[in-house]
């Protein structure tokens, strides 16, 4: 007969993978009309990497993330941010939407919009101290904008937005990091500058899931992959994971064999 002391810590379960993961999802479906946008997707993200989540376009890569969030209500199926429901944890949490979802038609400089970031630290009442802006400061050099805080929004390029929402993220502190599209349609510099502040997150200890659609970096900028259409195909380390089997799942005919061939590991 075995007993086990109190002071024991139980053995290492799925179970209890899943509570300390930075973002679990479980048996998660939702639906905008009839069919499902994504069906009973399991995801379980390893803390301290970088996972990228790839799929053709309409595979549910944002509708799973919105889910996930509690942006979207899931017809079934639940997420946990480290082991509890994510409305407990939304300090702990970073969210760059899939660009042009915000549409800046009311004037806000670039400064504010870093500010944002800050205010679940401030309190409700709280008020914008120098040292906050200092810091929404760094943040925006740290993405290469310092030279533009004070300008309108509206008034930047795409990709220089795109380094905002980032700063903006980079702000709030958070210990997991989830970004839509980071590098749609941003030049090659950009491009370099995101990724760099994201594996220093990565190499910080915080979690960084991004949803992303060239193949052709997976290997040089992530550790694991998620693959998804409508259904999760696979999850796990690139070496393993980023294979052609695994692709073509995904992908279908979409892309052509040899393509596949040069993508993948094996
Ligand atoms: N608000 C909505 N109303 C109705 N259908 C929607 C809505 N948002 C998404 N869909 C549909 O749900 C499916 C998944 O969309 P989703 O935006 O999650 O795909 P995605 O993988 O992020 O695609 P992309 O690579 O193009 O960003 C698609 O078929 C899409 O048309
Ligand atoms: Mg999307």
């Amino acid at each position: 007969m075995s007993l086990r002391l109190a002071t024991e810590r139980p053995p290492e379960t799925d179970a209890n993978h899943r509570d300390s993961s930075p973002l679990a999802v479980r048996g998660m479906t939702v639906s905008y009309g009839q069919k499902p946008a994504i069906f009973s997707v399991d995801m379980t993200v390893e803390p301290g990497r970088m996972t990228a989540i790839i799929g053709p376009n309409g595979a549910g890569k944002s509708t799973l993330l919105k889910a996930a969030l509690g942006i979207l209500t899931p017809l079934a199926g639940a997420a946990t941010v480290y082991g509890k429901p994510v409305e407990k944890q939304r300090h702990r949490i970073a969210y760059v939407p899939q660009r042009a979802s915000v549409d800046w038609d009311f004037p806000t400089r670039v400064i504010d919009v870093v500010l944002m970031g800050l205010y679940p630290q401030l309190g409700l009442l709280g008020r914008i101290r120098p040292t906050h802006r200092a810091r929404a400061g760094d943040c925006l050099a740290r993405v290469g904008m310092e030279d533009f805080a004070d300008r309108q929004i509206g008034q930047l390029s795409g990709g220089q937005q795109q380094r905002v929402f980032l700063a903006r993220a980079l702000a709030q502190d958070a210990d997991l990091y989830l970004l839509d599209e980071p590098f749609a349609g941003v030049d090659a510099a950009t491009e370099k500058a995101i990724i760099g502040v994201l594996k220093s997150l990565r190499d910080a200890g915080k979690t960084v899931v991004a949803v992303h659609h060239d193949l052709s970096t997976v290997t040089d900028y992530f550790d694991n992959v998620f693959l998804i259409n409508t259904r999760r195909i696979a999850e796990g380390p690139v070496a393993t994971t980023f294979v052609t089997a695994n692709l073509q799942n995904a992908y279908g005919g979409r892309l052509a064999g040899a393509q596949m061939e040069a993508l993948a590991l094996s």
